[in-house]
């Protein structure tokens, strides 16, 4: 079994210089760039938009994990593809034809993900199976850094691990993961660990701390893993 994969979201980095906290959790270690997308709207947050996007995909080596938590999605789609993305990751709510809007991800060349809030049901997934390189588990409500993780997410994950059997998805859990959650959602299933304020602290650091903060995820997170 390969290592737990940890995702930094740079929601927690220091927007004035997100290039260079890009690269410093590259440097750092970390395996994906995760970049969330607030509209104000789906979720009560603002954040950066696809112009935002295209301008760091070149400070990006490894693999930008976007994050969308905007409503309606299906116009924006192309955008994001066009700005750089590897993975677009979707919430069912945020438009009418999920099964749709996966296959389109995919034509547009892009990994596909769907993104469940804690009280979205696993079952919104059942027929798009075959169409998802990728699960999102939110054990916060989107909108920001910072919450504190959510528990009740944790058979969600388990039920989850058992629907995909067999499948190359993976399972990406995303809010309120430290080195105490992190074993806890590996445990139940978790492969892709989302870490904003875990990573970043309060951001513009020294990739050092980074370094350290990524490692002892990770460490975490495959202890969890047995
Ligand atoms: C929440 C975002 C998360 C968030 C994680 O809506 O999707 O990616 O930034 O931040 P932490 O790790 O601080 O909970
Ligand atoms: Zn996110």
């Amino acid at each position: 079994m390969s290592g737990t994969k940890i995702s930094p979201s740079i929601l927690s980095a220091d927007f004035a210089q997100l290039g260079r906290e890009i690269t410093a959790i590259e440097a750092a270690g970390c395996d994906w760039v995760h970049v969330d997308v607030m509209d104000g709207h789906y979720v009560p947050n603002i954040t950066i938009g696809p112009d935002v996007c295209a301008a760091i995909r070149p400070h990006i080596k490894t693999v930008m994990d976007v994050h969308l938590m905007i409503e309606p999605v299906d116009p924006y789609l192309a955008a994001f593809a066009k700005a750089g993305a590897d993975h677009i990751s979707v919430h069912p709510e945020a438009g009418p034809h999920l099964d749709r809007t996966l296959q389109v991800i995919r034509d547009l060349g892009c990994k596909a993900g769907v993104a469940l809030n804690p009280s979205t049901p696993e079952t919104v997934l059942e027929y798009v199976l075959d169409r998802l390189d990728l699960i999102i588990v939110m054990s916060v409500n989107p909108g920001f850094g910072g919450q504190s993780f959510l528990p009740s997410q944790l058979d969600k994950i388990g039920r989850i691990k058992t629907m995909i059997e067999g499948r190359d998805i993976l399972i990406e859990v995303d809010g309120g993961i430290t080195t105490t959650t992190a074993s806890l959602v590996t445990a139940a299933g978790a492969d892709v660990l989302v870490a904003g304020s875990a990573v970043y602290g309060p951001g513009g650091q020294d990739m050092s701390v980074y370094q350290a903060n990524i490692a002892a995820l990770r460490k975490a997170g495959d202890a969890g893993r047995g």
